[in-house]
């Protein structure tokens, strides 16, 4: 891993004293219905076999709320900072899901092996090229027949949030996350081969399904 990423890793581990009261100020009562969303969208038929992987899982809501809905599950919280991961262990009382710390943009999985692969209000923190090679490794490791589910926040409306949301991308150095948010559905298109855009019932995120192969265009 890079010297940058590094760096990177120690700012989230600082971050994750306090990133769930964080969240709360953000969302308010809004976050546990934009992961009931996530969850929902992810449209699993068979939670006896599925297979989840939550990519920068941070304190493990997500893919705690995916256990929660489906005990039979296999719920796997991937992670650079170790510091997010312990607070997502302290959160998983009931040991639901397996945490492994790691680079998004090089994951420790063989090809084809995910039903679901999401990613939640993460993906405009990572850097140009970090970003698209995470891209390229969701896209990789979920089934032909999988989905990929990028979860990502609309720009804040009230002024306050929107001036800790942009002094917290500040603080990372990012304009590039800035431009990421504000871009329509083009970097998704130049990986996967179906890109849908949903919002959430709040408006406060949008969700970005995708699949590697269409079965109408691919035959398969
Ligand atoms: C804003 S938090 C989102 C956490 C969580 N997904 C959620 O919805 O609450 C961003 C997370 O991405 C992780 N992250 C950032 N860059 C990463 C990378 N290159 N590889 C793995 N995780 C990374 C951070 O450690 C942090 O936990």
């Amino acid at each position: 891993m890079s010297e940058i990423r590094t760096g990177r890793q120690k700012y989230y581990n600082i971050f994750a004293h306090f990133y769930d009261f964080f969240i709360k100020i953000h969302s308010g009562h809004h976050g546990d219905e934009t992961r009931k969303f996530l969850v929902r969208s992810a449209q699993i038929d068979n939670a006896n076999q599925a297979k989840i992987l939550d990519i920068c899982c941070g304190t493990g809501s997500v893919i705690l709320s995916f256990a929660e809905k489906y005990s039979d599950v296999l719920a796997i919280g991937y992670d650079f900072s170790g510091g997010m991961l312990h607070r997502a262990k302290q959160k998983d009382v009931a040991h639901k899901i397996i945490l492994t710390q790691g680079d998004a943009a090089n994951l420790p999985y063989i090809d084809d092996c995910f039903d679901v692969v999401c990613c939640s209000h993460a993906l405009y923190e990572l850097r140009g090229q970090v970003r698209t090679n995470a891209l390229m490794e969701m896209k990789r490791v979920v089934k032909a027949d999988g989905k990929v589910l990028i979860m990502e926040h609309e720009v804040p409306k009230n002024p306050i949030v929107k001036m800790m949301f942009y002094m917290r991308m500040l603080m990372m150095g990012s304009s590039d996350s800035r431009e990421f948010l504000k871009q329509d559905l083009t970097p998704y298109k130049k990986i996967f081969s179906q890109v849908n855009l949903s919002h959430t019932p709040s408006g406060k995120s949008k969700l970005v399904t995708c699949r590697k192969s269409s079965p109408h265009i691919d035959g398969k």
